[in-house]
């Protein structure tokens, strides 16, 4: 395991899927909560952070618990924090920015660092303040114009400080470097492969779990699927899975899904709810309100479901890396408020030990985990999919007929993606029902119907995005399409809002 310490970079987490991508294990830990060491770490990385070393509150750590006792690398703050507390150090204010991109002026050749990287090479910078003053027994081993310490090494120590961002892409040989202090310098072997993590993930499985029943709900989406197929291997007829139809999917997506599963050989009862879920939001048109309704009819179809399996002893889930690493608070210590539930007024399910065999993986390394497992590329390429489905994509109330409709523009708008070739380029795309009328002419006649949004993002993770900028001759064809097809809809426009300020739904 490489150890990565967090001091709060909003980088934190590209370090460590660049650390993956060599194919070597890691986990990120906030800085003040340090895990036990031992011979399974052999290497450690300190993070970015939004701190000046100068600052009152900037974070702090013990340095001599891992230096010469295993190679460091240190980035950015971690940099500036490792000469500012090391001997004759001296880390101030810099008067040039250091912001963005940056071309090595010099390189140490005998540096293993810097192996295989040459001067020229591009890096990404991203700080304010900048290395005075080396400390005692240091060298600079990489400078660009404006730094001149962009990057220095202890004398006898495998300890290294960079003042660049390795893990962006903007850094050309960043993914060099990481491997040349990952592989190279620390020692790991690269066997951190989807293939590996399958066979390890089996034989825990099958020791954790023995002769006991899972439950596991599915949900068409990527990871609740290969959460299924993992323990599908592990534990065989053993899993039952409950796919749930709230009448808030796509068109067909269903039938397909409940099949697909079926073809993985999965153990999956199929559970027809969605005269309950129409119920339940009839002349809703909050958009909270309609999540709290989703939410609570989903446990109780949930729950009586789970209630036709006996003995269950465990409730499996899809949560991934991203969900649990720990994250920092830049804004100085803050209470993290659990909502306490009353135990006994629980569904039995929720009573139940939880299983969660990917949650060290993240997104990328779920579908490549799902791909060894042959998971058909129609689940692993899906674009993600809210759980409350259609409901926040009908604005105002939801009726059967609406979602019918919304089915129906949804259905044409994402058939054109995928035959145009444009699904893959987009990360999530979708339409979504106006309460707004308006006058049209088919033929002779005027009409007065509804309009309908499309939107399609590209993002990595959802937490930004951007619109699409699709060719004008696609959408030109989608909104023929709609409008000569869909009964009811005259009217189509496209949402060219990004996140921020806009969100990818529009509920
Ligand atoms: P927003 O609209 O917040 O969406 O930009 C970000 C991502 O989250 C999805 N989303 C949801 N997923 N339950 C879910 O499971 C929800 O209530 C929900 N609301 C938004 C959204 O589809 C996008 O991928």
């Amino acid at each position: 395991t490489v150890l990565i310490l967090d001091f709060g970079s909003q980088y934190t987490q590209l370090i460590a899927r660049r650390v993956r991508e060599l194919n070597v294990y890691c986990e990120i830990h906030p800085y003040n909560k340090i895990p036990k060491l031992g011979d399974h770490i052999k290497g450690v990385v300190l993070s970015g952070s939004p701190f000046s070393v100068h600052d009152e509150n900037a974070p702090q750590i013990d340095l001599t618990l891992f230096r010469t006792k295993m190679p460091v690398l240190a980035v950015c703050y971690g940099a500036q924090y490792m000469a500012h507390t090391s001997e004759n150090g001296d880390v101030r204010k810099s008067d040039k920015r250091e912001y963005g991109r940056a071309n090595l002026r010099s390189v140490d050749s005998a540096c293993s660092l810097f192996k295989n990287i040459g001067v020229g090479s591009q890096v990404w910078m991203s700080h304010g303040d900048t290395i005075f003053h080396l400390p005692k027994n240091a060298k600079v081993v990489a400078s660009t114009s404006d730094v001149d310490v962009a990057a220095y090494s202890f004398d006898d120590e495998k300890t290294y400080g960079i003042q660049f961002h390795p893990e962006v892409y903007h850094s050309t040989d960043g993914k060099q470097l990481l491997q040349n202090f990952i592989v190279d310098i620390c020692g790991y072997s690269q066997n951190w492969t989807p293939h590996n993590f399958v066979e390890m993930a089996v034989s825990e499985l099958i020791e954790k779990l023995k002769d006991d029943k899972v439950l596991l709900g599915l949900s068409g989406g990527v990871d609740s699927s290969v959460a299924a197929m993992l323990l599908h291997k592990a534990i065989g007829e053993n899993l039952y899975c409950i796919f749930v139809d709230n009448g808030l999917l796509r068109k067909n997506e269903y039938e397909e899904v409940l099949h697909s599963y079926k073809d993985m050989g999965l153990n999956v009862r199929g559970v027809d709810a969605k005269e309950k879920f129409y119920d339940a939001l009839a002349g809703i048109s909050d958009p909270e309100e309609k999540r709290k309704a989703i939410g609570r009819i989903f446990i109780d179809v949930f729950d009586e479901a789970a209630h036709q399996v006996k003995d269950v002893k465990w409730l499996a889930q899809g949560t991934i890396y991203p969900d649990v690493i720990e994250s920092i608070s830049v804004n100085g210590p803050s209470a993290t408020i659990k909502s306490h539930h009353n135990v006994g007024g629980l569904p039995d399910f929720m009573k139940l030990k939880v299983v969660e065999p990917l949650r060290a993986l993240f997104k990328d390394e779920v579908r490549l985990v799902g791909k060894d497992m042959d998971v058909p590329q129609e689940i692993l390429g899906r674009h993600p999919f809210p759980g409350p489905g259609l409901a926040i994509r009908i604005l105002g109330d939801i009726t059967s007929e609406k979602v019918r409709i919304l089915q129906e523009v949804d259905h044409i708008f994402i058939s054109n993606l995928k035959s145009s070739g444009e699904y893959d380029n987009v990360w999530q795309a979708g339409a979504i029902l106006l309460p707004v009328q308006s006058v049209g002419v088919m033929g002779d006649e005027r009409t007065y119907e509804n309009a309908v949004a499309l939107r399609a993002v590209t993002s990595t993770d959802g937490m930004t995005a951007d619109w699409c900028h699709l060719p004008y001759t696609l959408l030109g064809k989608i909104s023929n399409e709609i409008i000569n097809r869909v009964k009811g809809i005259n009217r189509v426009v496209y949402d060219i809002s990004s996140k921020p300020p806009a969100t990818i739904e529009w509920e």
